[in-house]
């Protein structure tokens, strides 16, 4: 298949685009390199230095004869939402319904689109969370993914088929350590920079945060089986919750090195937990989570401190 991949360049986008050339699909990747890298692209794949808010999209590509669009590009930052929602619609609204109707302009038959399987449910009143819990955003981030499944159900009845995968916290080699979704990340930074991490808790909650990581080659798996089945929304995690300091723990047995940490107030916002019941993707798209919370940090790990020497 020809598909597009827009923040191709990024963390989670540049495993899926792996995966797509792996399976022979033609890929071609739009992105604006605003925090994705072209290093991050496997050798031949094009890459359209691009805006998703570009108007001229639409016409500009119309003769590529894309069958799948695979929509990655997005202001990820809760707290940049909270900041600037105006630029964080822009992004993740206006930018969707750009590539929606070139979508559908094109003739491509499939449209798989990102949300967020943990801002977008807020607190759960279920942990596991199912697809169908209540919907409580609680950032202008989280809007902008919900109203996105919500262009994404008009375009279904448009003759598209849309597939939204809502990820859980997402980990793996290629995550800058920036925002809170990049927790592994900022702990393998603290390791190696020989810094103390900071652990954010509620007082009822010593542990801190409950979280569902999932790697991100899973995440990619989910990607693969989505250019052919499934319709609507998908939970993409493990359905199995860790706390920070169980993850802080699991990371420096992965990194067969101790540390010590400290302990933050919670930030406002920070859900309690956050855990998602992943029984309809199982059921619906064959999709299941290979990896095991050690064996995904041990290969980050690996990944991370081969990194850091360069
Ligand atoms: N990382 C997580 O844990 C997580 C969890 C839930 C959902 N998501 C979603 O997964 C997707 C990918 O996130 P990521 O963690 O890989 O982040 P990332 O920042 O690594 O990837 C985003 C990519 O989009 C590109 N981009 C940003 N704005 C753009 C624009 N206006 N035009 C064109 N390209 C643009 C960036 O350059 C980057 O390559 C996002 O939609 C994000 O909301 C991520």
């Amino acid at each position: 298949m020809k598909i597009l991949v827009t923040g191709g360049a990024g963390f989670i986008g540049s495993h899926v685009v792996e995966a797509y050339v792996s399976q022979g699909h033609q890929v071609v990747v739009l992105d604006n390199l605003s925090s994705g890298r072209r290093e991050n692209l496997p050798a031949g794949v094009p890459l359209i230095k691009a805006d998703v808010r570009d108007k001229s999209l639409a016409k500009d590509l119309a003769g590529e004869g894309f069958q799948v669009v695979n929509h990655h590009a997005a202001q990820i930052s809760v707290p940049a939402s909270v900041a600037d929602p105006r630029h964080d619609a822009e992004v993740n609204v206006v930018g969707l319904v750009n590539l929606l109707q070139a979508a559908l302009d094109w003739g491509a038959s499939r449209f798989i689109f990102i949300a967020s399987g943990g801002a977008m449910y807020g607190e759960p009143l279920t942990v596991p969370v199912p697809e169908d819990h209540p919907m409580h955003p609680g950032s202008p981030y989280a809007v902008s993914k919900l109203c996105g499944e919500a262009y994404l159900a008009y375009y279904a009845s448009r003759g598209l088929n849309t597939v939204s995968l809502r990820y859980a916290n997402v980990y793996g080699p290629r995550q800058i350590p920036q925002g809170e979704a990049g927790v592994v990340s900022l702990f393998m930074l603290a390791l190696l920079e020989g810094q103390p991490p900071v652990i954010f808790r509620y007082p009822e909650q010593p542990q801190g945060m409950l979280r569902d990581y999932v790697h991100v080659k899973d995440c990619a798996a989910a990607n693969l089986l989505a250019l052919s089945a499934g319709q609507g929304a998908y939970n993409i995690g493990t359905g199995l919750g860790t706390t920070t300091l169980e993850l802080w723990r699991a990371i420096q047995e992965a990194a067969g090195q101790e540390m010590e940490h400290r302990f933050g107030p919670a930030r406002p916002g920070d859900l309690r937990q956050s855990v998602l019941d992943i029984k309809k993707a199982q059921a619906e798209l064959g999709w299941r989570p290979g990896y095991g919370l050690a064996q995904g940090l041990a290969q980050t790990w690996a990944w991370a401190a081969s990194a850091s020497q360069d």
